[in-house]
């Protein structure tokens, strides 16, 4: 009997700012595929910033594309998928990125996050007056929306970027059938 082996598609969850795109950087370089960022095929798509696109089309405009393009990567080959902050937020993405790839959310918490993002431009739902109290209100809607999609949660605090991805090659290798080594065919 032929042995099915799965697509290695692990795809990282998480709010803005836990670290996902860097982890997902690393994840590929040791694994050997590609890593795909969700956000940044939608803005290679619209020729423009996510948030330019939000400010003058709005945010559904803006899920709706997130959703084609989250049905498109989640059909092709082995790749790490980095997805964008609120891709959970649809019910139909949730059950695509479970159903298609080894989901890890990277948690962390707003007070983390809020350290690390106080100062930035890009994204367009952090510019309030208290970014703080927007991801506080977030990670509320949205942590168990994170832990529904995912296969596995990894507590993202006092881990460094080596330990991190460590952590997820070790989780990877327990979870596809016949070990990482025999998954990575495309
Ligand atoms: C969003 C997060 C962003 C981007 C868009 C919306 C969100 O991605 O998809 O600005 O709703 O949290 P990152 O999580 O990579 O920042």
């Amino acid at each position: 009997m032929s042995e099915m082996i799965p697509v290695l598609r692990p795809i990282l969850v998480g709010m803005p700012g836990a670290g996902k795109s860097s982890v997902a950087r690393q994840l590929g370089q040791r694994l050997g595929v590609p890593v795909v960022d969700s956000d940044a095929v939608i803005e290679q798509r619209i020729g423009r910033s996510i948030r330019s696109f939000f400010e003058h089309e709005g945010e559904a405009a803006f899920r709706d594309l997130e959703e084609q393009v989250i049905a498109e990567l989640t059909r092709g080959g082995a790749m790490v998928l980095a997805t964008g902050g609120g891709a959970v937020l649809r019910r139909a993405n949730r059950e695509r990125l479970r159903a298609n790839g080894i989901v890890i959310y990277l948690r962390s918490t707003p007070e983390q996050i809020y350290r690390r993002l106080h100062k930035d431009t890009k994204r367009p739902l952090l510019q309030v007056v208290d970014p703080l109290a927007r991801l506080r209100e977030m990670f509320a809607v949205r942590d168990p929306l994170y832990r529904e999609c995912a296969h596995f949660v990894l507590n993202a605090r006092g881990l460094s970027l080596a330990m991190l991805v460590n952590k997820v090659v070790m989780q990877l290798d327990l979870m596809y059938p016949a070990g990482l080594g025999k998954s990575c065919a495309p």
